[in-house]
């Protein structure tokens, strides 16, 4: 994407972001598959302020309607944090919604933005269905929606305009393959609990459908509970709970997200078992509190998540309502973290 130019104040967003095209991980239809720098950056996107002063060119201010899922994890609030801040770094009027972890509110904050005639929609979908007609009443408006973060099922892929976020299926191999690559050699059952995120959406989906392919290959490896834990600390600790008290031989958790690793740990020491060592620990997202419990050895393996989406969304954005042709899917680059990785890691970690 190249330099944009509104209202007098020339904002560069020069993204080193690669874009390519093939579909990556559930993205709902998508068919381009680009490519994002991510891990522990803002991806990698400089904003440079050619002019500071206001609207000398009479070109309307950009306003921006957002509606976030929630507060429910360290990855959210770093997301929000992100988009906010990626927002008023390049000038746009952005309108900001908390749907607290509910569809209808979502659909709600979209509608009134639809009436508020924004120039452009961008929202995190807290479940993958069910979007399709509040989509429709978007584009019907002529404005252009853009998904970030999660994705959505809709097959009707002209209702948004690109998908920006991280490849979760992807993210759940990673975490199965560590998992296959430590047990290889097991002659005994691995028993393994997992904890999944929000029911019904796109991470917890395909963290679970990308583990589980994985995994596959060792019939040793085996799932013997899985729930949700809503992706929060409060509810990993609880199921975790459970867990622990249905099963006596929990070789393994998989968290599909830090918060409920670091819930599940309370759990855990709360019934004498160390964790990272009486059961091995994995999660995803990499956030401060959960790269510290693996550097303290209580998490065994991070698959990250950048949630620091902010600056390709703006600049999406900018693209979009200057009715340029955008790339339909942006996937973030990330990596992964052991033990002795988050340790170093840690110092210079962002969120
Ligand atoms: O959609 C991203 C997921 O949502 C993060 O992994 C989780 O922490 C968050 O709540």
């Amino acid at each position: 994407m190249k330099v944009k130019k509104r209202w007098g104040l020339a904002i560069t967003l020069a993204v080193m972001v690669s874009i390519v095209t093939a579909c990556g991980g559930n993205n709902g239809g998508n068919n381009a598959n680009n490519t994002a720098n991510a891990t522990n950056k803002p991806a990698e996107t400089t904003a440079v302020k050619e002019e500071t002063s206001g609207d000398t060119t009479g070109t309307k201010k950009i306003t921006l309607g957002f509606s976030q899922v929630g507060a429910e994890s360290g990855w959210r609030t770093a997301n929000t944090i992100s988009i906010q801040d990626s927002a008023k770094e390049v000038g746009f009027d952005l309108k900001f919604s908390d749907a607290q972890q509910k569809q209808e509110n979502q659909i709600k904050a979209i509608r009134s933005f639809i009436q508020q005639k924004v120039d452009a929609i961008a929202f995190s979908p807290v479940v993958e269905s069910g979007w399709d007609t509040v989509l429709k009443e978007a584009k019907d408006a002529g404005i252009p929606v853009i998904l970030t973060d999660r994705a959505v099922d809709s097959a009707d892929t002209s209702l948004y305009k690109t998908f920006i976020g991280s490849d979760f299926i992807e993210e759940g191999k990673k975490a199965g393959q560590w998992l296959a690559d430590q047990y290889k050699d097991t002659q005994e059952d691995v028993n393994i609990v997992e904890l999944q995120g929000t029911t019904g959406s796109a991470p917890a989906n395909d963290r679970k459908a990308g583990f589980q392919e994985i995994i596959a290959s060792n019939p040793k490896l085996k799932v013997i509970a899985s729930q949700t834990g809503d992706f929060t600390r409060a509810k990993g600790k609880e199921v975790m709970q459970a867990f622990l008290k249905a099963h006596k031989d929990i070789d393994v958790l998989y968290a599909h997200n830090d918060d409920m690793a670091l819930g599940a740990i309370q759990a855990i020491e709360a019934a004498g078992l160390v964790p990272g060592k009486d059961i091995i620990i994995i999660s995803v997202d990499a956030v401060k509190d959960g790269m510290q419990a693996a550097a303290d050895g209580k998490i065994n393996f991070i698959v990250e998540c950048n949630p620091l989406l902010g600056p390709q969304l703006m600049e999406a954005v900018q693209a979009v309502v200057d009715g340029k042709e955008i790339d339909a899917r942006i996937v973030t680059k990330e990596s992964t973290f052991t033990s002795e990785q988050a340790k170093e890691a840690l110092p210079s970690r962002q969120y």
